[in-house]
């Protein structure tokens, strides 16, 4: 069955014009109206912060663009908060250090990515590096985990990044087969086994690839996939990350997964 329901989308590069995400106030206006027809009534604007080449002055800059395309939502009755998407390079330490990173809006949850060009990194270039952010203070949220691994998910050290604490984001175009078969596998063997938190857009444009399409994929997965399921996913566990709560397990296998993921 189909319901209608609000979704929480919160990764996306809707503020426009300050990173390789949504180019012009036109086109971010486009993509507030399809996040609008998408049932999206809450947006995180999450720009892309590259330690060694961002500084002060731009993550003061993203923030003023994060609040014009708050404004500019409002027309579309949609809210928005603030936030970035850390790139975990070789620099990352100072950035932290410095606080050149956004978190979502006043609370400890920090979106963060590796590099999806290339497969996932060691321990100490992954492991440590979720390890020191989090030992700052801050939760990595891993920006869709199911794009690190090209020759096929690793379930052991997604579980393992779980049990450290770290909430999994997978995007909505890897479920729609966007990024090829692998990665398309990748997020459904994650959703399948219990092991993704929230399903996000990752929007870069109004129309083509990474879209603001939650509904396009409510629909596709309602057809195997429970309402709790996917509410926990699209909703709930999104409002947990802005409440500053802990995020729950979806409960796919219940004699396995009927857990709370608890926040250390
Ligand atoms: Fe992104």
């Amino acid at each position: 069955m189909i319901t209608k329901m609000q979704f929480i989308d919160i990764h996306g590069h809707y503020a426009w014009g300050i990173d390789d995400g949504i180019p012009t106030q036109d086109e971010a206006i486009k993509a507030l109206q399809m996040a609008k027809e998408n049932n999206i009534c809450t947006i995180v604007a999450t720009p892309h912060v590259v330690p060694g080449t961002h500084n002060e002055t731009d993550i003061q800059h993203f923030k003023e663009r994060i609040a014009n395309l708050k404004a500019l939502a409002q027309n579309e009755n949609i809210e928005v908060y603030e936030g970035c998407e850390l790139f975990l390079n070789h620099d990352y330490i100072n950035s932290i250090n410095q606080q050149l990173f956004i978190p979502i809006e006043n609370t400890s949850y920090l979106l963060v990515e590796f590099d999806v060009r290339k497969e996932i990194g060691k321990e100490y270039e992954v492991e440590d590096y979720l390890y020191e952010i989090d030992i700052k203070g801050y939760t990595p949220i891993i920006a869709h985990a199911e794009r690190y691994f090209p020759h096929g998910i690793d379930l052991q050290r997604i579980e393992q990044w779980i049990d450290s604490g770290y909430v999994i984001q997978v995007n909505a175009s890897s479920l729609l087969g966007v990024h090829g078969k692998t990665v398309k596998n990748n997020a459904y063997q994650l959703l399948n086994n219990g092991l993704i938190h929230i399903i996000a857009t990752d929007t870069h444009r109004s129309q083509g690839h990474r879209i603001p399409c939650l509904q396009e994929i409510y629909q596709l997965l309602s057809k195997k996939y429970d309402y709790q399921t996917l509410k926990t996913l699209m909703y709930d566990n999104p409002l947990h990350i802005l409440q500053n709560e802990s995020v729950e397990m979806i409960q796919v296998n219940q004699s396995f997964f009927k857990k709370l993921f608890k926040r250390r």
